[in-house]
């Protein structure tokens, strides 16, 4: 009995694995152990020697069963130490901060820029009637100034009164919504939405974004417009820049023009990067008589200025961004820079 207990603790000393320990166990304690073998022939000795032998195997198992228990301590204390160790003093590990992405600021910001002179921002359909982003807006069917607006068309979706379905291609869908919205003037809106095009070079894409301005009251002209178009591009892009309209031609408004601002490189001098000092910003007008009818508004009576420009655009024009497929790409060495 005593050399069963030196070979067993020699042998249990000599390991520290979980598993090789479970196994000892059962090799000296199990129903068919070694040890457990020998208590099973203790009643068959006579009774002094009984109670001698019984003691010392109960001090043989007790000495086995402790020598593994204790194995099994260092072996997790081992395991605590080394890789699986958890110190909870350690400072935790930050979660990576995001931050809006570079289009959503720029909404944004022009939504504040606007709001500051009392536009109202408002939001409607994507997929829209062919009413409200062509004939509602002077562009008859089949008229050719439609071919600019390269339309996604949704089939077999259309509707006795306004027309085809189409994702809408430019904010200014939002004009007759809102003169039916509000109904009597006076009207200032600011509509930023997402447009579709079947366009897809760099500076356009498929999906993309506007904001149209249109303010109408009474006595609304250009000087009112001219004024708008400065602020915002003070605003924007900052106090030393200018604005100049060019005449232009726009279905939807009478007389059109088209915006340029100083250019953000050269400051006007003229440079690679714009037409002579100048940058193209987008269109604008004074908004045709009969759209107002259209919206139900008396043209004798009001007047009105629109104009409806891209929101990467401007938004590439002020950083130099080259390409207007990084704003869309996800790649986040581009997005964390702003
Ligand atoms: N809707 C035009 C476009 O997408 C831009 C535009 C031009 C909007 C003149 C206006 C405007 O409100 O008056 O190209």
């Amino acid at each position: 009995m005593i050399r069963l207990k030196n070979q067993a603790m020699a042998i249990i000393l000599a390991t520290q694995d979980k598993k090789e320990l479970e196994v000892l166990w059962l090799k000296y304690l199990g129903k068919k152990g070694e040890l457990t073998s020998l208590i099973k022939e203790i009643p068959k000795l006579d009774q002094i020697k009984r109670k001698e032998i019984g003691m010392l195997a109960n001090d043989v198992k007790r000495a086995i069963e402790e020598t593994i228990d204790s194995q099994k301590l260092k072996a997790e204390d081992q395991r605590l130490k080394t890789k699986e160790f958890l110190d909870v003093t350690m400072p935790g590990k930050q979660p990576p901060l995001g931050h809006l992405h570079l289009i959503s600021q720029a909404i944004e910001e022009i939504t504040r820029i606007f709001e500051r002179i009392g536009f109202k921002k408002v939001t409607y359909p994507e997929v829209e009637w062919d009413w409200y982003a062509f004939t509602g807006l002077n562009m008859p069917q089949n008229h050719p100034a439609r071919d600019e607006w390269e339309t996604f068309f949704v089939e077999n979706l259309s509707h006795p009164k306004y027309g085809q379905t189409v994702l809408t291609p430019h904010t200014s869908s939002g004009q007759l919504r809102e003169m039916e919205r509000v109904g009597r003037p006076p009207i200032k809106m600011l509509n930023i939405a997402k447009c579709y095009r079947r366009q897809s070079d760099i500076s356009h894409a498929p999906m993309f974004y506007q904001f149209e301005g249109l303010v109408i009251d009474q006595g609304i002209n250009i000087t009112n417009l001219k004024g708008t178009l400065d602020y915002f591009a003070k605003e924007y892009f900052g106090r030393e820049r200018k604005t100049r309209i060019r005449p232009f031609h726009f279905q939807f408004t009478e007389p059109s023009f088209e915006v340029d601002v100083t250019c953000l490189v050269c400051a006007g001098k003229g440079c690679r990067a714009c037409k002579q000092g100048w940058m193209e910003l987008g269109g604008a007008g004074m908004v045709h008589s009969v759209v107002l009818k259209n919206g139900g508004i008396d043209p004798k009576k009001f007047t009105g200025f629109a104009f409806g420009w891209g929101v990467e655009r401007v938004l590439m024009m002020k950083y130099g961004i080259p390409d207007i497929r990084l704003l869309f790409s996800g790649n986040l060495r581009f997005l964390n820079q702003f």
